[in-house]
């Protein structure tokens, strides 16, 4: 009786000690009046249920029958987080599903738009799913293409839980900064009647949240994937409260600015400017005082404060000892009294702190090995061993095989902030090395089972590639999950820039010819320098870097290409690439081939020749690719039209149409007809000096002899050649930097 009656109060003190627990949750605020839950759901201000509760009209959501709605798109939303700037819409699968009385295959094609919206697909929370025995399919954003190809081969167990690309499953990662997508199928890779009969119905292929998306054996045996998620795929959005602007221009204007709360502070994310409340503070940063402190002391078992005194200050707490004892260095506090019979008490805590520390140790130590062993493993897996052998063997070679530790610290961390680009292929981010060596540090995106165990023999290839054209690879980093690669920092800009940044800057012919040439130079020389040749995989304005006043191209971001494989019955199970620069071909048969890098480089070269964008996302449909502009105006006659201002004159206009027709023929639907990047970096060259030497262009005689005999010009006209053929001069070109 009497101990009940102890334990009543106490078991009273620890339900309210939950409560108080439970009641620390931040609580969802709105403004004064205004309705903040939905059915089970919070909507939190910048949020609100009509126009004067939500913090401007692209804020308003719908309430409808308990379930809310992102008004202009009519997107479910299942949660908002605004600690997280994140929230969590329910949208939608995409199947083809074949039907064995007609011999089709039925598509049901799924997209989002949230163009114009403060949405944008997070990167780090979600991931391309496809579905299927025998299928290659892709999201299509406004300007990537990535996808992959899922196949059944007998050999691969179909198990629960592990997703692999020869067991019916295969995944990617989606690219930063995608507000539009559409699921899309590649219809020569279907499922026959066989595949149907034996081992799926149907293939899907989903954007969707990593957390969520575990792979079961029924998703290919049944319709149950579809049944769960055709019309409720959770999808993890980020948000921001304006999307072009800077947290720098949103704090100019004072009336406008969303981060009201004191103890608040803006952050940019992939979706624009957005607020968060500062450190050791929680709450609603858009509201006035809405960021509160956080009782640290109230929560030991974040904030610890082991046998202290915890005191809560704002925006932080501090752990102290009572009077008469202090802080040991372990962070526990001992009595400093000297009396004798406290020696033995004395004694015992010290014993207690020694097997405390030598505990703790032990367990370090252990955790350090797991850790290293994990780092051996992945180094295994890429082909490591292989790579450090083959260089100890190779001396000389000024490659280096970093620690993950070292790049770590070179780059903050892989600090947001230290992003210089981001692809289909992945992040980069500048770092200093410990030499304050400045440096570009790739990091990859997954790469396919095949390729990781090949990563190390590329990468020894890679090394050694030296031309004065391509920006040097100095390492990699094979101890993480995805390989890293880290190269020479270029500082001066990307072609991209140097076209669109500032349309006031003159380009002359002269130097965007060279721009060219330099960079066919380039590729030609990695198409020819290994065997099997090094393809690059993603030649674009962005990837071409300019050094130095006179800009001089070096070609970036090969490393993340693959090695064109000998055996040409292997696909690349990853299909990734550029919008306006992809392939059409390699779209269709997922086979990377060094004709892909001459269609993408095609486009390069009307970029320079017109100073428009690859692609141009505010234009209407059939306008949008620049290839498809050109050649339309190449079929009318009309190239003068498209043509950049800056460099027409009737001057070179003969070696302006020469340029465009090799264009037109890197550009060519079928890959076997366009020329090798060989005889591009050639035709060039050969262009090129036509226009360094215009007097040669009055004399035949002269221009052929300069050419080499094997050039066809004839009668002073230059408009009728487009052969490729190799002249002996030029080809020396490739030998530059070698
Ligand atoms: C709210 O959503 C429902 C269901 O989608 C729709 O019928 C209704 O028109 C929407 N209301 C507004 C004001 O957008
Ligand atoms: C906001 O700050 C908290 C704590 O300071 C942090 O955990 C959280 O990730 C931050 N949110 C964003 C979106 O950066
Ligand atoms: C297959 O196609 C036939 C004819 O169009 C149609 O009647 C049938 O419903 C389809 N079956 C399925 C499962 O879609
Ligand atoms: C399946 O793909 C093959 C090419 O791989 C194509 O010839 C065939 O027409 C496709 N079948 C269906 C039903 O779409
Ligand atoms: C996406 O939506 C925006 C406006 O809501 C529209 O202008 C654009 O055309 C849409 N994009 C596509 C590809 O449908
Ligand atoms: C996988 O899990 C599902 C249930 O989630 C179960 O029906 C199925 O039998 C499991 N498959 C295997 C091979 O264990
Ligand atoms: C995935 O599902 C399997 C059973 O189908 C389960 O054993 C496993 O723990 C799940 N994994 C995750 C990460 O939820
Ligand atoms: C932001 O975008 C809006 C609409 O797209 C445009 O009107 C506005 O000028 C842009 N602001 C800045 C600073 O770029
Ligand atoms: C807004 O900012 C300007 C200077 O940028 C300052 O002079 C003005 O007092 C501010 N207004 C308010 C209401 O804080
Ligand atoms: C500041 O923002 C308000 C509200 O969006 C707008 O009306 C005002 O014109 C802006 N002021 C400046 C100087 O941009
Ligand atoms: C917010 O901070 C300012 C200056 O830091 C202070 O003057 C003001 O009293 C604070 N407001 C509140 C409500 O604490
Ligand atoms: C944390 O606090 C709880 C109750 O407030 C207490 O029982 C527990 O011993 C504390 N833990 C530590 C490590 O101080």
């Amino acid at each position: 009786m009497e101990f009940a009656r102890l334990l009543l109060p106490c078991l009273c003190l620890v339900l309210v000690a939950v409560c108080v627990l439970t009641a620390a949750d931040v609580p969802v605020v709105g403004l004064p009046g205004c309705t903040t839950r939905c059915g089970h759901i919070d909507v939190p201000y910048p949020y609100g249920l009509d126009e004067g509760c939500a913090i401007h009209s692209d804020f308003v959501l719908n309430c409808s029958t308990t379930k809310l709605f992102y008004g202009k798109t009519n997107l479910e939303i299942a949660k908002i987080s605004v600690q997280d700037n994140k929230a969590w819409f329910r949208t939608w699968a995409s199947r083809q599903c074949y039907n064995q009385s007609t011999n089709q295959n039925i598509y049901d094609d799924a997209w989002l738009n949230t163009t114009d919206t403060p949405f944008v697909l997070s990167a780090d929370d979600n991931t391309i799913v496809v579905l299927g025995c025998n299928s290659l399919a892709y999201m299509i954003g406004e300007t990537y293409v990535i996808g992959c190809w899922s196949s059944c081969d007998n050999s691969t167990p179909i198990v629960n839980g592990s997703c692999n690309s020869n067991a019916g499953c295969c995944q990617a990662d989606v690219p930063t900064g995608v507000r539009y997508y559409r699921g899309y199928f590649n219809p020569l890779y279907n499922n026959s009647d066989q595949i149907w009969k034996t081992k799926t119905p149907c293939n899907y292929v989903a954007v969707m949240d990593t957390a969520v998306f575990n792979f079961s054996t029924t998703y290919l045996t049944s319709t149950v994937f579809y049944d769960t998620y055709s019309n409720n795929t959770p999808v993890v959005m980020e948000w921001a409260i304006r999307s072009n602007i800077s947290c720098a221009e949103a704090k100019t204007n004072n009336t406008s600015y969303a981060c009201v709360s004191n103890n608040s502070e803006c952050i940019t994310n992939d979706a624009g400017y957005a607020c968060n409340c500062s450190k050791g503070y929680q709450g609603n940063p858009y509201m006035i005082n809405g960021c509160t402190d956080i009782d640290e002391c109230s929560n030991n078992a974040t904030y610890p404060c082991t046998a202290g005194i915890c005191e809560n200050t704002p925006g932080s707490y501090t752990c102290s000892c009572p009077r008469g004892q202090s802080m040991s260095s372990d962070g526990v506090c001992k009595k400093n009294q000297r009396l004798t019979w406290m020696a033995l008490v004395v004694g015992a805590s010290i014993g207690l702190v020694v097997l405390v520390v030598t505990i703790t140790c032990a367990y370090l130590t252990h955790e350090r090995r797991k850790l290293k062993h994990i780092k051996q493993k992945y180094f295994r897996q890429h082909g490591g061993l292989l790579l450090f052998q083959e260089m100890r063997s190779q001396q000389g070679v000024s490659f280096k095989i970093f620690s993950e530790e070292e790049l770590q610290q070179a780059t903050n961390n892989f600090a947001e902030k230290e992003v210089i680009g981001h692809g289909g292929q992945g992040k980069v981010y500048k770092g200093v090395l410990k030499s304050s060596t400045e440096v570009a540090v790739k990091r990859c995106m997954t790469i396919g089972e095949q390729q990781k165990k090949e990563f190390g023999k590329e990468m020894l290839i890679l090394s050694q590639i030296n031309h004065r054209n391509i920006v040097k690879l100095l390492g990699c980093c094979l101890e993480v999950e995805v390989p890293v690669l880290v190269y020479e920092f270029i500082p001066n800009g990307t072609l991209f820039h140097l076209l669109h940044g500032n349309h006031t800057r003159h380009i002359s012919l002269d130097t965007r010819l060279r721009i060219a040439c330099e960079s066919a130079e380039a590729l030609a020389y990695l198409h020819s320098c290994a065997s099997p040749p090094i393809l690059h995989g993603d030649v674009k304005s962005t990837n071409i870097l300019l050094n130095g006043d006179l800009l001089t191209a070096k070609v970036s971001d090969f490393g993340a290409s693959i090695l064109a494989s000998s055996d040409e019955s292997q696909f690349v199970t990853l299909v990734q690439g550029t919008r306006g620069y992809l392939d059409p071909e390699y779209m269709q048969t997922s086979q990377l081939t060094d004709k892909s890098d001459v269609y993408s480089f095609g486009v390069v070269l009307l970029e320079l020749l017109t100073r428009k964008m690859a692609i141009n996302v505010k234009a209407p449909e059939n306008e949008k690719c620049l290839s498809m502009v050109f050649l339309c105006a190449m079929k009318e006659n009309k190239l003068e039209d498209i043509i950049d201002c800056d460099i027409k004159d009737d001057e070179n206009a003969e070696l302006l149409e020469e340029i465009a027709e090799t264009a037109r023929h890197c550009l060519d639907m079928c890959g076997v007809n366009r020329p090798s990047m060989k005889e591009v970096a050639e035709q060039l060259d050969r262009l090129r000096k036509v226009l360094q030497h215009p007097w040669a262009h009055k004399d035949p005689e002269e221009l052929d002899s300069l050419l080499g005999e094997s050039s066809s010009v004839n009668s002073g006209s230059l408009v009728t050649t487009t052969s490729f053929s190799i002249t002996k001069k030029v080809a020396m070109g490739l030998e530059i930097g070698r």
